[in-house]
């Protein structure tokens, strides 16, 4: 009998990845989304990956009546991996009730659908903004989370504090939070990948679409930090890879091998790279130039963080596989394929 996993936000960027990722190793996967920052599509891209299209339920995870009505009627749930959330930084400084809103009580209802209906485990998708700037580097596990520098950052912090305090205080509910580092690329197939509504903000995004010539340049903010460059520094990871590690952190709780009832995992490649590394590796894989002009310093950005992730390659048995330079090739790819096909996504 299959294992059942419900992946919400399961036609955005990561979770959609990891939908493939969670078919081609065998599992049942129903998607939930409420297409707020994705589209319908997706799912029939996730199928025509892997063969299996996954039963979509469009609703918004904020309505505890939806959220009751699907775990009553669809039994045998066997794991919750949790990415639905608003996740723009720059746009939740301006409209902090409406990500703490969001984000925190689709998160209370999925917790209370799992105390009614018995599922035992989830997968959460934490960030590595729950850091904000680290004293020491490489970053691990054990570095004490700060003030988030948003209030997209803070729901992540207050996230992990929600199920770790349910876990706390009830032993059917097992939980992991996976801190991801950079996410960027997209799968190989260039049929699913990073899809931003509007202006990009995160740095990859706006890399594709300034060499498709969408964006007359791309801005780098700041080289003023106190870096070998003077760009700051990410730990930029494949989508897939991080995807593949979904799969095992499932997996882990549902064959009882996690440690303790409630764990935490940085997802990184464990190198930092500067904005000009990350311009250069694009160049150096898609043969492109790319136009860029140095501008000042984006408020809310952090200097330089990268992982250690030896907690989630001893005890995960996971690493990145895959290069910068695959990823940012991956990522042109994707951006060539949605931009030729017109699509309708
Ligand atoms: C990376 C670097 C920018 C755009 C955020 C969230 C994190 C995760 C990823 C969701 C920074 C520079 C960027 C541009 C630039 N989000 N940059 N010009 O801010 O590290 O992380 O997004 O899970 O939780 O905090 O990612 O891609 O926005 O920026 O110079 O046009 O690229 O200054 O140094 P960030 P990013």
């Amino acid at each position: 009998m299959k294992k059942k996993i419900v992946v919400t936000g399961g036609t955005g960027y990561i979770g959609s990845h990891t939908a493939v990722e969670l078919i081609e190793d065998g599992y049942e996967v129903i998607l939930i989304d409420n297409l707020y920052n994705s589209e319908a599509e997706v799912a029939d891209r996730i199928g025509m990956i892997s063969g299996i299209t996954p039963q979509l339920e469009v609703f918004d995870l904020c309505d505890q009546e939806r959220v009751n009505n699907f775990f009553s009627t669809n039994k045998g749930i066997d794991a919750i991996i949790h990415f639905a959330a608003y996740k723009a930084v720059g746009e939740s400084v301006n409209k902090p009730l409406e990500y703490y809103r969001n984000n925190l009580v689709s998160l209370l209802n999925l917790l209370d659908a799992m105390k009614l209906y018995g599922i035992p485990y989830m997968v959460f998708s934490s960030s590595c903004t729950v850091y904000g700037q680290p004293e020491k580097l490489p970053v691990t596990e054990d570095a004490p989370t700060r003030p988030a520098v948003s209030p997209y950052g803070n729901t992540k912090k207050i996230g992990e504090e929600i199920i770790r305090d349910t876990v706390l205080s009830d032993n059917n509910i097992k939980a992991i939070s996976l801190r991801y580092f950079n996410p960027i690329g997209a799968h190989p197939s260039a049929l699913i990948g990073e899809l931003p509504q509007g202006v990009p903000e995160n740095l990859v995004p706006f890399i594709t679409q300034t060499a498709w010539g969408l964006m007359d340049e791309l801005k780098v903010f700041g080289n003023d930090y106190d870096t070998p460059d003077g760009s700051c520094i990410r730990d930029y990871l494949h989508v897939v890879d991080l995807a593949k590690a979904h799969v095992i952190a499932v997996q882990r709780l549902i064959e009882n091998r996690n440690k303790s009832n409630y764990e935490v995992f940085n997802l990184g490649t464990g190198k930092g790279v500067s904005v000009l590394e990350a311009i250069k590796s694009f160049e150096r894989a898609t043969g492109i130039k790319l136009k860029y002009r140095i501008t000042r310093r984006r408020p809310g950005d952090i200097e330089k963080i990268w992982a250690d992730p030896s907690l989630a390659n001893r005890e995960l048995g996971w690493k990145t596989l895959s290069s910068l330079d695959d990823a940012m090739r991956t990522a042109w790819e994707w951006e060539k394929n949605i931009r030729k096909k017109n699509r309708t996504l």
